[in-house]
């Protein structure tokens, strides 16, 4: 049931103090949702110490309750106030990485309703590097709990556009920042044990946070299929950031595999690290950038791209190996899961 008619208002990212801004952090404070942009994905915002407000994240998108919130905040300084203890590694990434796409999961203060917690003793914090989402927390006055402004499970949104076709009518109102810069969600550390360990892949990549904290733990097994309460990072489970298309990955043979599904009369997309392909044989044939940062920028938009001419397969040529493309496998191998 459609309960909004959700407006979509442009935000001009030079003049982030104006009237829609201000009325957007009134929506806020008021116990009502936003969806606005960050640099990685956009948002869908509610005030993070007011619970009955982030249940309504939790209804517009289908979210299970298990699987926790990333708080907004604009300084450090209030970061702190969100924990019960602030490790000096944490001033040492905030200097580096914040503003920017790092979350750092720390133990939570009292003051966290359970419900952004899914009821556990950490929290997961990061302040957003997007003028648009600075000013609306600024506007707010408050904590902004967001997690991306897409149906739980489904492809996270990189234009206002995508949070439209997924949430119309579910909200209020979509600040338009224009298209995400990042494309792909924050890394998600957690710093609450002993030894720090990240939790989901993201822009920033091991490698930049050794250079920070030293060596990194690294786990051969950090997938989860199971729904259990009990998950380090709910946001783990496989099947997740799906197009409607079934994605598959190939290896090799990504040619032979798009011709043979186009012959059995299947309309087909393809990403594809080759650039000569384009238009060839008819199908929805996208060259996909050879650097990850350019690539992760460009994933989901094109992933949403291929849904809206509703192929019926989307074909992946496999990225190469290094850590630097740990978030873009991570995604692509969610997207390419099907649940028995
Ligand atoms: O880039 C991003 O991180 C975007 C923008 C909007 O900031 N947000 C985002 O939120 O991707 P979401 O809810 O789609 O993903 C948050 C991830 C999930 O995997 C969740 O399980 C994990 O962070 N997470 C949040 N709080 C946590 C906690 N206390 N402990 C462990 N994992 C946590
Ligand atoms: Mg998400």
């Amino acid at each position: 049931m459609n309960r909004f008619h959700t407006r979509v208002i442009p935000v001009d990212l030079n003049c982030t103090d104006s009237r829609v801004l201000k009325e957007a952090g009134e929506i806020i404070k008021s116990g009502e949702l936003v969806a606005f942009p960050t640099e990685t994905v956009y948002g869908l915002g509610a005030n993070a110490l007011d619970a009955s407000a982030v249940e309504k994240i939790f209804i517009a998108k289908g979210r299970p309750s298990n699987n926790p919130l990333i708080v907004h905040v604009a300084t450090v300084e209030a970061a702190k106030q969100l924990t019960s203890s602030w490790p000096k590694i944490a001033d040492d990434l905030a200097a580096v990485f914040w503003p920017g796409p790092l979350t750092l999961i720390l133990n939570k203060a009292a003051k966290i309703p359970d419900i952004v917690t899914a009821g556990g003793s950490t929290v997961g914090i990061r302040i957003p590097a997007h003028p648009v989402a600075i000013s609306l927390i600024q506007a707010a006055e408050v904590p902004i709990a967001a997690p991306s402004a897409n149906q739980s499970e489904q492809l996270s949104p990189t234009r206002a556009s995508h949070v439209l076709k997924s949430l119309d009518g579910k909200i209020g109102l979509i600040l338009d920042g224009g298209p995400a810069s990042g494309g792909l969600e924050s890394t998600v550390l957690d710093l609450s044990k002993e030894i720090p360990r990240i939790l989901r892949p993201g822009l920033i990549t091991p490698q930049q946070i050794e250079k920070v904290i030293g060596e990194l733990q690294r786990s051969k097994n950090d997938r989860h299929d199971d729904h259990s309460a009990s998950l380090p990072s709910p946001g783990m489970l496989l099947r997740h950031y799906a197009p409607q298309a079934k994605l598959e990955i190939r290896i090799s043979s990504s040619l032979d595999r798009v011709v043979e599904l186009i012959n059995a009369g299947k309309r087909v997309g393809w990403l594809t690290f080759n650039q000569n392909h384009q238009a060839v044989y008819g199908s929805d044939i996208i060259s996909m950038p050879l650097f990850p940062e350019e690539y992760a920028r460009k994933l989901f938009a094109s992933l949403h791209d291929l849904d809206a001419r509703e192929c019926e397969y989307i074909i992946v040529d496999a990225p190469p190996d290094g850590e630097g493309w740990d978030a873009i496998r991570d995604r692509i191998s969610r997207a390419a899961y099907i649940r028995e």
